[in-house]
C-alpha cells in the first residue's frame, strides 16, 4: 500500500468495492445494453472484479476489466480464478480517460460508480465511445443529484475524500456527456438510494463466503495498519447519514448506442 493510503487503497486491500443499486442495477444496465447481442465487454473501473466475473458467467461472453489501481486488478484476477472464469475474463491497469485499446473493439462498455471520479468526465465518456463498435452500447451507472441545489451536509457526505474527487452530476448533465460523445437512443432511469437495501445488496453481491473473506481481511488489516485504524475511526465519525440524503441523492442508469 501507498505511504498515505486512500479509501480505494483500503478497498482494494480488503477486496470490497460497490456501486449503488447492487446486482439488480447491474442486471438492469446489461439489459439496457442488449446483452443477448453482446460478445465482448469492457468494464471500466472494475474494482474488485465482481461485475466482469458475473457477466462472463451469466451471459457467457468475454470480458475485459480495467481499473486505475494495480491492487484492484490483482484482486480481480484472484476472483476470476476463484470463480473459474479466468479463461473468459482478463484485467489490466488503465485510466478511464485514456483507454489502452484500439477503436471499435467492444460490443458494450460499462461503468458502475466510476465516471463520477475522473477529473475530465467528457474525456472518459469519449474514450468509452471510441472503443465501442458501431451499433454497440455504452452504459453508465452513476450517482446523481435528484434535486438541486443539494444542501451543504449532503454535498459534504457525497464528496467525502474517496481518494479521488467524487462529483455526482444531475441526470441532465450525465445525459449531455453521452450526447456530446455522439451516442444516440439514450435511455435514462433514475432511482432513489435506499440505504438499507444497499447493505443487503452488498451481501447479495459478495455472498456469505465472500463477506467472510472480506471481514477476515478487514480484521487483519485493522490489526497491522495504524493508518487503517485511523481511517475506520474517521469513517465512523462522519458515517452518520444526512436525514434528507434520499431526497437529493440517488443514482441513474444512462445507456446510449453508438
Ligand atoms: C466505487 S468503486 C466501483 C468499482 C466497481 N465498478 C464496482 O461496482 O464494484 C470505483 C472504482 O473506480 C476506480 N477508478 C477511479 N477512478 C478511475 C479512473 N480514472 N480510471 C479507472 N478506474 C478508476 C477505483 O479504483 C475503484 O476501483
Amino acid at each position: 500500500m501507498e505511504d498515505q493510503p486512500t479509501f480505494f487503497d483500503f478497498a482494494a486491500e480488503v477486496g470490497l468495492t460497490k456501486h449503488i443499486g447492487g446486482v439488480e442495477a447491474t442486471e438492469a444496465l446489461v439489459e439496457l445494453c442488449h446483452m443477448d447481442k453482446v460478445k465482448y465487454v469492457l468494464d471500466v473501473g472494475c474494482g474488485a472484479g465482481v461485475t466482469p466475473c458475473f457477466i462472463a458467467k451469466r451471459y457467457g461472453c468475454r470480458v475485459v476489466g480495467v481499473d486505475v489501481s494495480e491492487r484492484m486488478v490483482e484482486r480481480s484476477k484472484e476472483r476470476a480464478k476463484r470463480e473459474d472464469v479466468a479463461d473468459r475474463v482478463e484485467f489490466r491497469v488503465a485510466d478511464a480517460q485514456d483507454l489502452p485499446f484500439e477503436d471499435a473493439l467492444f460490443d458494450a462498455v460499462f461503468t458502475e460508480s466510476v465516471t463520477a471520479f475522473p477529473e475530465d468526465k467528457q474525456k472518459a465518456v469519449n474514450e468509452y465511445v471510441r472503443v465501442t463498435k458501431s451499433g454497440g452500447y455504452v452504459g453508465l451507472n452513476e450517482s446523481v443529484w435528484r434535486k438541486v441545489p443539494p444542501p451543504p451536509e449532503v454535498v459534504a457526505w457525497a464528496s467525502q475524500d474517496l481518494g479521488a474527487t467524487v462529483q455526482p452530476l444531475t441526470s441532465d448533465a450525465w445525459t449531455a456527456l453521452l450526447e456530446n460523445a455522439g451516442l444516440r437512443e439514450i435511455a435514462v432511469r433514475t432511482y432513489e438510494v435506499n440505504t438499507k437495501d444497499e447493505a443487503r445488496g452488498i451481501l447479495r453481491r459478495y455472498g456469505l463466503a465472500g463477506m467472510l473473506r472480506v471481514t477476515w481481511r478487514m480484521l487483519s488489516l485493522y490489526a497491522r495498519s495504524p493508518a487503517y485504524r485511523s481511517f475506520v475511526r474517521q469513517t465512523r465519525e462522519r458515517g452518520i447519514l444526512p436525514e434528507n440524503l434520499e431526497e437529493y441523492y440517488g443514482y441513474g442508469l444512462f445507456v446510449g448506442q453508438k
